[in-house]
Formats: structure tokens, sequence, C-alpha cells
């Protein structure tokens, strides 16, 4: 067994302030494992090189002999591609280990050494300043890291708390963890600590937090808790305990609360004011089916019901949620059921069922043929995961997907980040010209705040074959809220079509005799990222008389297309080389647009 010990001496190239190798030692301990001894007294973090397209090394945390955790790195083998901190303050005055397993399996076939141990290095402090063009401009995006599903979100004193699947240690799934940032406004978040850590029962997977109003947990009235999936051998339901608002959370110690005997997870809480308990539904995935429960104190639950292989089933069922909202008087249920793959364009969607639900059982309205069916959210590629806030104020019901679809959201082109969320958005009902309920998903009206400065637009026009062009603001890499309200009555068509002097261009289209609007993203640079990216996603409009408003959001890397107040949504993102330029609006010269703004969008 070879068995060297060496200390380091260069000074990688520093993305990082007053960053030093001097306290770092490394020893092969075998050829499968590296013990990396740090001093803790030195700095406050280790900056650990990360290779995106390597595979993970296992990284057994060892404080003064005892292991008290571990992680995941795909750790530098050839290349350093960016580094990520690891935050030494929790081992100070402790002699502390990382042990680095496999870090050198791909390097060692070759005879070299891997570059990611000269690479490590102490440092004080590691800049988030942005260094992504594709980063939005007015999208939730975590500092640094990946992410995935939004968790937890509730509202409470003023504040919009927002969780989210995080991997710390890089820029691909991994290592689970609740991230959070808060807001005043849903648009302006400001990052804060990383809220429920990974412990003993596993990774911190999705879930749901609340106000417990009444303290029926025992841990005061006003407490918030957090229920979430454990992942570890196998997936088992926690809760934990918030008593400074959701900034810090502990983990309850009778954990788990609940076990299944196969893959159950994503708890979704509710308290229910009419039974005087809690609701949860838990997605009880491979199934295709929701699991009802209810408890008097979110730690003993009760099964009361289920509903599956119904809707789509194409893929796992996961991120499940259930809320009343009101139409005409009268309170209907809504069942979120998140799926992947199996969405209507491929990989990951949101379906919905409305019915009734008395606290126990839920049952979905069946349409004209009794049959129950599916319903999609959006009808993008790019809105997964979604779910809503809980207490939200004035009664609103407020979703949040994630920006982004399984089939490739780790090959989008960013990696000091990766993945944003999508926009707010206000949920309401409507009854459809088919007679049946839907859900519509309008802007939140926060967004209307940072509607800027009018850029360019026009009042009525004939739409002709040539089109009409308008030109897009080029400050903010290019980010706008365009309006446009057609009037097509005579039954044509008009093409909104985002283009660039590359020749990249997304065209967003209404044909108002099909009842149909549509995307296409074909025509840019996105072969490079899947063979997934390029596509046409298309949604059904239930206007009658040809005339229909659309809201178009444009950011660095995304379009969210909502039309008649959120009745048709459509969220794809796009990462033009360059921002787009132009807006040329084209149709085959029967209809008009009767108004058409382009905004330029306040940032803060
Ligand atoms: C959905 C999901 C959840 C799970 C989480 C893990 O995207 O697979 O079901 O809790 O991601 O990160």
């Amino acid at each position: 067994m070879r068995k060297s010990i060496f200390i380091l001496t260069a000074l990688a190239a520093a993305m990082t302030a007053n960053a030093s190798t001097e306290g770092i030692s490394v020893e092969h301990t075998g050829p499968t494992n590296t013990f990396v001894r740090v001093d803790t007294d030195k700095a406050p973090y280790l900056m650990i090189p990360i290779e995106e397209n390597q595979d993970d090394a296992l990284v057994t945390i060892i404080a003064d002999g005892v292991a008290v955790g571990n992680f995941y790195v795909r750790f530098s083998r050839e290349e350093v591609d960016f580094k990520v901190p690891f935050d030494l303050t929790p081992y100070r005055g402790k002699k502390l280990i990382l042990d680095f397993q496999k870090p050198r399996s791909v390097v060692l076939r070759k005879g070299e050494e891997p570059v990611g141990f000269e690479a490590l290095e102490l440092a004080d402090s590691f800049s988030t300043d942005n260094v992504e063009k594709y980063r939005p401009a007015y999208h939730h995006t975590p500092l640094y890291g990946w992410m995935n599903d939004p968790n937890g979100m509730f509202y409470k004193d003023g504040l919009w708390h927002l969780y989210y699947q995080w991997n710390p240690y890089g820029s691909k799934w991994q290592n689970m963890t609740w991230g959070h940032s808060t807001s005043r406004d849903l648009v302006n978040w400001t990052p804060m600590p990383e809220a429920i850590r990974p412990n003993a029962l596993g990774t911190v997977f999705s879930g749901s937090a609340a106000v417990d109003r009444t303290g029926s947990a025992g841990w005061g009235e006003n407490a918030v808790v957090a229920m979430y999936t454990s992942a570890g051998h196998s997936q088992m339901q926690s809760i934990a305990r918030s008593a400074d608002n959701g900034y810090t959370f502990s983990i309850y110690e009778g954990n788990p609360v609940l076990v299944m005997e196969t893959e159950a997870r994503d708890p979704k809480i509710s308290w229910n004011g009419e039974t005087g308990e809690w609701n949860m539904v838990l997605a009880h995935a491979l199934n295709h089916e929701i699991l009802f429960f209810t408890s008097p104190d979110l730690k003993e639950w009760t099964r009361t019901d289920s509903i599956g292989n119904v809707g789509a089933t194409g893929g796992v069922w996961e991120c499940p949620d259930l809320f009343p909202l009101t139409i005409n008087g009268k309170q209907k249920w809504v069942l979120l059921v998140n799926i992947n793959p199996g969405g209507p364009f491929g990989g990951s969607a949101t379906q919905y069922f409305i019915g009734d639900f008395d606290g126990k059982t839920f049952t979905p309205d069946a349409d004209a043929n009794g049959e129950i069916p599916t319903k999609w959210m959006d009808f993008g590629k790019d809105l997964y995961a979604t779910v809503t806030w809980s207490d939200a104020p004035q009664d609103r019901r407020v979703a949040l997907g994630w920006m982004s679809n399984w089939q490739y959201a780790d090959q989008v082109p960013t990696m000091q980040y990766r993945s944003a969320n999508s926009l707010p958005r206000d949920l309401s009902l409507f009854e459809a010209p088919d007679g049946q309920l839907y859900l519509a998903s309008a802007p939140s009206p926060e967004l209307n705040d940072i509607r800027g400065r009018k850029y360019a637009g026009s009042g009525r026009f004939a739409v002709s074959k040539k089109g009409k062009t308008f030109s897009l603001p080029k400050t903010g890499g290019g980010i706008c809220e365009i309006t446009a309200d057609i009037d097509a009555s005579k039954g044509s068509a008009v093409a909104f079509t985002l283009s660039n002097a590359e020749g990249e261009k997304v065209t967003i289209s209404y044909d108002a005799s099909a009842h149909t609007l549509k995307f296409d993203r074909m025509h840019g640079t996105f072969t490079d990222i899947s063979h997934h990216f390029p596509a046409v996603t298309g949604a059904p409009t239930f206007e009658t008389d040809g005339h229909l408003s659309l809201r178009i959001f444009v950011d660095r890397s995304s379009i969210e297309v909502f039309a008649d107040g959120g009745k048709s949504v459509m969220t794809n993102l796009t990462f033009p080389e360059n921002p787009y330029t132009t807006l040329s609006v084209s149709g085959d010269g029967k209809a008009a647009v009767s108004s058409l703004n382009v905004y330029e969008i306040k940032t803060k």
C-alpha cells in the first residue's frame, strides 16, 4: 500500500481573500483514502476545489477522533472548476481530519496526483459576488451551489420565508440540506444561513413548515414547525422546531415521526381550522399515490386516505400540496402533484386535481365523462416541485416552483450557482368553457412594483406578415416585461419573436382558431445543453372571442408567459449567447394588437 505524506506549499489560484495553504496537511492513507488534517484555529473556511465532471468522493468529518458527519464532493482530480467553502468554525479547538474516500480514483490510473490536494486552501472569507451572466436579475437564486425544490415556505410578521433543497458543496445534486432566504416583497431575496442540516437520520429532503398557532406540538404558541423527509438508508418523516421564527431549527429528538415500508417523501402540513387538527399530504413516490394523514400535535400521525393511479403517472409522484380556494362563494380543494418524468413535454412538471376534502378524505371532481382529468399547472418545460406558502396574508395562496427540469437541470451553463425559482404566482380557480374548474397562476401583485420605465410600445396596429419590430432594453442583460393585448377575433394567428444579432430566437405564438399558445425554443445554442432542451411547448387558452392578453417576463435565462391573468402559463429557460434585442410581432395579416408595451424592470 502506497503511503505518502506531504505538506502543501504552493498557493493555488485564489478565488478567496487571504487564502493560504499553511495549516493543511495531506496524508494518503492508502490508494482509496486520504486524510486532510486542518488547523481549525487558522481560518474559518477550508476552500475545497471542485471538478464538476468527476465522480463524488465521500468525505467523513472526524473531530477529535469521532466521525461527526459526512458529505460528498466532486473533488478536483485534473482541473479546478471552482471552490466551495467548508465551514471550520464548529470544529474550532478540535483536531479535525477530513477523510476523503476515493479522491484519487481517476488520476491514480495515470500515475498522477489529484490537483485538488494542492489547491485546498484556508481562507478568511470567500466571495459570493456574481460571476454568472445567466444569473437572473429578479428571480430567487442561491448565492452559490446547487438548488432544487422550494421547501417549507411560510409567511410570518411581514416576512416571506423560502427554504430550498441546497447542495453547499457543489453545483450538482448532493448533500441535501435546507438553504434559506427571506423577502418582504417576494421578489428581492436576502440570503440567510442554512436552516436545517443533515443528521444521523440522513440528509434533509423536501418538506413544509407552518406556524403552530395553538402550540399543539408543545413548543409554544406560534412556534414555527418544519416537517421534512430524512433521507438515509430509507425515507422517513421528521420534524424540527424553530424558536426564532424560522432562522434556526432544532431537530426533534423523537424523530422519525412517520415511517413507511417504501419510498415516501415531501410532507406538506397545514392546520385545518375546521377540524382543529393538522393535515398532511405525503408522496408515495413509486406507487403514484398521495397519502393523507391527520395529527393533533405533528408527532402522532394517522393515515386517513390515499389517491393514486389517476392523472399522469409516467414517473414518480413528489412534492404534493393541498389547499382550499373559493370560487363563487364555494370552497374547493386543490391537490398539487409534481411528477418526474411524465410531464407534457418530457421530464418533470406539476399536475393538479380539484375536488372536495372533509379533513380526512379527498374526492376529486370528474369531468362530463366521469373521468378524472389530467390538468397541468404550467405548459412550459421548466416549472417543477411547485408548492405554496403557508400562512400567507389576506387568504392569498402564493405558489413558487423550481424553474428547471430534471432532464437537464445539472447541465445548464452556470457553475457558481445552479437553478433559480420561478416568479411567485397567486393562485385562483376559474370555470372554463368546458364547464370544468381550472387553476389560474397569475403573476403576484408584487411584480407590478418592479415594472420600470416604458421602453417601447405601440397603440393598436394590424399584425402584418412582415411584422412590426420593437427594440428591447439593453441594460440589465435584456431584462424586461412585455405586455400585449391581442385582438384576433377573426380567428387568426400572431407570433412574438425575441431575437438577437447572433440569430438566436424564441417565438411565442397564439393561434386563436386552435385556442393555443406556443413557445418555441428550437433556435439557439440550446442543443449544447442537452438534446432534451430544444422544444416547442404549448398551452390551451380559454378565451372565446379571440382576445388574449399577455404578460411576458424576460430575465437573463428565463421567459415566463402569462395569458389572461394566469389561465394559461408557460415557464421556459433560455440561454441566449447575448440578450435578445428585438421583438418582432408578425401574423397572417388578419389579427391586430390593440396595445403593446415593453417595460424595463426595476432591480435593487
Ligand atoms: C423533487 C425531489 C423530492 C425530494 C428532493 C430531493 O425534485 O426528488 O422528491 O425530496 O427532490 O432533493
